[in-house]
């Protein structure tokens, strides 16, 4: 089918089907996930600690996520690839966040960037709108202000936070967001905002009446060795599946089974007369 871009998540919101979406970090796991159909692809920050090891999503650079994006965007030919702005990079001032926003279109080929945060952010989305740069919000858990939340817990929880959380999407939405994530947060609160904007809502952990889902890569294939969280649904092991393999690879060498004839190379037969060992 065709490329995707913000009109046709928005044509898939309006006629209620269901937006796909995943994260990858490279060009084997983005093509699968591009070749499977998934309408966006985003390369998440979160790649600081399934692919890094690091155990927040802080310490990314810039030029650690541009090297990513790179070889996620050779890959991916269907869906529309998303750029995470890393922490630092969009917090010391306006200028600053849109220059290197404009990093991940020009050295990336990415389509849009993701940024964090509720109203605080309206002034950066409406400068970003301005420079022609497609901006994907995210609300709620927002794993950036790890520190501000106290660790990773779910937000929106008070009457008073909830209602928060609409105004911040609404507010964003005004400022020219194409689409917006919403992480960690009751079901109920993302339906409301589901319901009052016009642009996509994506929901990680924030229930089924989204506009679509997305999860992390490593999450979905059991890759990233951490306890999933409860809104993860693990559909292979991928771990259990590498090992298996390496645990053949390294009996079949250790047995003297690989490599076999056929899996050599040989010189051709006028030479090997004369090449006897
Ligand atoms: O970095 C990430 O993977 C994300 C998604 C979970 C939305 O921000
Ligand atoms: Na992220």
């Amino acid at each position: 089918s065709s490329k995707v871009n913000f009109q046709s998540l928005t044509e898939k919101k309006q006629s209620a089907r269901p937006i796909t979406a995943l994260t990858a970090y490279d060009y084997a796991t983005a093509r699968i996930v591009d070749e499977a159909g998934v309408d966006l692809i985003l390369v998440g920050d979160s790649l600081a600690m399934v692919v890094m090891g690091y155990d927040s999503t802080l310490p990314v650079t810039m030029d650690e996520m541009l090297h990513h994006a790179r070889a996620v965007r050779r890959a991916v030919k269907r869906a529309i690839v998303v750029a995470d702005m890393p922490y630092g990079s969009y917090h010391v001032s306006i200028a600053e966040g849109v220059a290197n926003a404009a990093r991940f279109l020009k050295e990336a080929g990415a389509e849009a960037v993701k940024i964090e945060g509720g109203a605080t952010r309206c002034e950066l989305v409406e400068r970003l709108t301005d420079a022609e740069i497609p901006v994907v919000c995210h609300l709620g858990l927002t794993p950036q202000a790890v520190h501000r939340m106290g660790g990773y817990k779910v937000q929106g929880k008070t009457l008073a936070a909830a209602e928060e959380l609409v105004r911040d999407a609404r507010m964003l939405e005004a400022a020219g967001a194409s689409a917006v994530v919403l992480e960690g947060m009751p079901r109920e609160v993302a339906a409301r905002i589901t319901s009052q904007l016009h642009i996509p809502t994506i929901g990680i952990g924030a229930g089924p009446d989204c506009d679509g889902q997305i999860l992390v890569f490593h999450d979905l294939v059991n890759l990233s060795f951490s306890r999933p969280a409860k809104f993860v649904r693990q559909y292979a092991d991928a771990s259990a599946l590498f090992r298996t393999a390496i645990e053949g690879y390294m009996h079949d060498v250790e047995a003297r089974s690989f490599p076999d004839e056929s899996e050599s190379y040989h010189l051709p037969k006028e030479a090997t007369a004369s090449f006897e060992p």
